[in-house]
């Protein structure tokens, strides 16, 4: 069984500790995204489970074996970049062929191998091409290809779809995840490492998501539970899009304060908050959560237009309350471009859709008691559905 096991892994470059010491379980099978901002230590990781990079401290495990001193040839694993690195003098075939050769591997069987993965693929047709004659995302199909006619035990994704523009990206994502059901259903070992820097690629394509943030880890759980119960800030801001409005607040006796005005808090929210919440707070509410309501109401915000999105089906109003900026998501019907700067709105966070972070530590200390201790630990048995 192909489970991965990180247990205390550590990086460091010379004086630079790249990696703290982070625990990360990948059960057999599991499509896992590492995700985070630029330079959070997601290839790092990535390359010490590869064998890329040597380990300064803690194990990684590839089913039950300590692989720590292995060589990368020798670890069952198989490495997708976003450079594709395709030998670029070799037709698509021999591209594919290359590692089985390398292997020795009897002519028949790599040749059966390659059409079965040029099947799965869809790359039948362009065997017999140089790299050069490919699209992007031709090329990025050889990539995976290259790696999938080694039936690895783990496959390793570093940011495959970078390179590709927005509508590529697009379907290679659904292309990715469609291969990995499709390898499952065929009983192939298919337990994936997905590294990506983009939100949007960790939700649509993660059994699990594991949010990092300067060499630890932040949260692991499913897409779900990330988006309704981020355990901390920097989770809430970074999963969802647009952001989650999060501003500064002052909270005491169930009332929040912003600047010189004062919402309260439903019971429901009040109920969850730790008893000892502290009064220095950040607020968080997502732009889809908070109603425009037209006339100074109760519970509300005002604030003034500053700026307006037209996405098509939505608009995103940017609104300012006083010393702090708004992102409010709203349908577009009725949407009047010379209207709404400037205007005067109101502001009601939906009941019981907002969060409440201690300013200090950034910890989210309006999670349900039972969400709160599953979805920080990074122990896959509690991580949530799959
Ligand atoms: N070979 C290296 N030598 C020194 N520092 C490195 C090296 N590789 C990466 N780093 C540093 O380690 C941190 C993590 O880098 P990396 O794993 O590439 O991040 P990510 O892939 O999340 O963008 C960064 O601060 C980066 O500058
Ligand atoms: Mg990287």
């Amino acid at each position: 069984m192909a489970r991965l096991q990180l247990k205390n892994l550590e990086k460091s470059y010379g004086g630079f500790k790249a990696v703290h010491g982070i625990n990360l379980e990948v059960e057999d099978g599991e499509f896992m995204v590492l995700v985070g901002p630029s330079g959070c230590a997601k290839s790092t990781t990535l390359r010490m489970i590869a064998g890329l990079e040597r380990v300064t401290g803690g194990e990684i495990r590839i089913g039950d074996s300590l692989v720590n001193d292995r060589a990368p040839g020798e670890r069952g694993i198989a490495m997708v970049f976003q450079n594709y690195a395709l030998y670029p003098h070799m037709r698509v075939r021999k591209n594919l062929s290359f590692g089985l050769r390398l292997k020795r591997r009897p002519k028949p069987e790599i040749e059966a191998a390659t059409q079965e993965v040029s099947g799965i693929l869809e790359i039948g047709e362009l065997l017999e091409r140089l790299p050069k004659q490919l699209s992007g995302g031709q090329a990025q199909r050889v990539a995976v290809g290259r790696a999938l006619i080694k039936k690895p035990q783990v496959f390793l994704f570093d940011e495959p779809l970078s390179n590709l523009d927005a509508k590529l990206r697009a379907s290679m994502r659904v292309r990715i995840t469609d291969l990995h059901k499709q390898l499952k259903m065929g009983g192939l070992q298919s337990t994936v490492v997905y590294v990506t820097h983009d939100q949007t690629e960790a939700m649509t394509m993660g059994d699990r998501i594991c949010v990092m943030k300067e060499g630890r880890i932040m949260q692991v759980s499913d897409p779900v539970t990330l988006y309704n119960h981020p355990a901390n800030a920097f989770v809430a801001g970074f999963i969802g899009s647009p952001e989650m409005n999060l501003v500064d607040a002052e909270l005491s006796d169930g009332l929040l304060r912003l600047g010189s005005q004062t919402l309260r808090l439903d019971d429901g929210l009040r109920a969850r908050l730790a008893a000892n919440a502290p009064k220095a707070v950040i607020f968080g509410v997502r732009p889809q959560h908070l109603q425009i309501v037209e006339s100074d109401a109760d519970n509300a915000l005002a604030g003034t237009v500053s700026h307006a999105e037209f996405m098509g089906h939505e608009v995103y109003l940017h609104v300012q309350v006083e010393s702090q900026k708004f992102i409010v998501v709203t349908p577009a019907s009725g949407y009047d471009r010379g209207r709404l700067r400037h205007d005067k709105i109101w502001l009601r966070p939906q009941p019981d859709a907002a969060h409440i972070f201690d300013r200090q530590s950034g910890e989210n200390i309006s999670l349900a008691a039972a969400i709160g201790q599953t979805s920080i630990q990074s122990k896959s048995h509690q991580g949530g559905t799959r």
